[in-house]
């Protein structure tokens, strides 16, 4: 196959369901694997290491039948903080954005952290998101004060 036609490659349109387009290429496994993709019942298309003009290279997801809650999109933002949220209703895109990290992150992600409270006694989560001077993302736990670096963040 020569290289025109190997860009020319595009996967179907989706009728009702959600894609998840301009994920960083060495992301896209841990979107997949924090939405529990793996154990979905509807049809998923998945690609990944595509083309893109903006990204150089990117991921692509299009998961039919489904439309993600607030804290799955906030997880997606943590993974893949480039990537764009497109919802399809009866073929038409009816949402379209790229997604947004939250200013605070509950029960979703554990605190790293051993020694914290939310680990010892099982209370509920919650972290603010900050920025670290290299715009580096990271979430303060409002229980033990620890920050966590996005390698260390570990979804529940
Ligand atoms: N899409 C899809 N099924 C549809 C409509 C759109 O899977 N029924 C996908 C397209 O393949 C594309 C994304 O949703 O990956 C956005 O669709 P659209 O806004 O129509 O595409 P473009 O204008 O090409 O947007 P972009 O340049 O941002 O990819
Ligand atoms: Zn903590």
């Amino acid at each position: 196959m020569d290289n025109n036609k190997r860009k020319e490659l595009k996967v179907s349109a989706i009728r009702n369901g959600t894609v998840i387009d301009h994920i960083p290429s060495d992301k896209s496994f841990q979107v997949i694997r924090v939405l529990n993709l793996e154990s979905s019942n509807y049809p998923i298309y998945f690609g990944t290491a595509f083309d893109s003009k903006k990204y150089g290279t990117k991921g692509i997801i299009k998961i039919s039948n489904k439309y993600f809650a607030d804290d799955e999109i906030s997880k997606i933002a943590m993974v893949a903080p480039t990537a764009t949220l497109i919802e399809i209703t009866d073929y038409e895109v009816t949402r379209k954005e790229k997604v947004n990290l939250p200013d605070k992150v509950e029960k979703i992600v554990k605190c790293f952290n051993p020694k914290c409270v939310t680990n010892i006694e099982g209370i509920v989560t919650r972290f603010r998101v900050i920025e670290d001077h290299k715009g580096e993302m990271k979430l303060a736990c409002h229980y033990c004060e620890k920050t966590m670096k996005k390698e260390n963040i570990e979804f529940f």
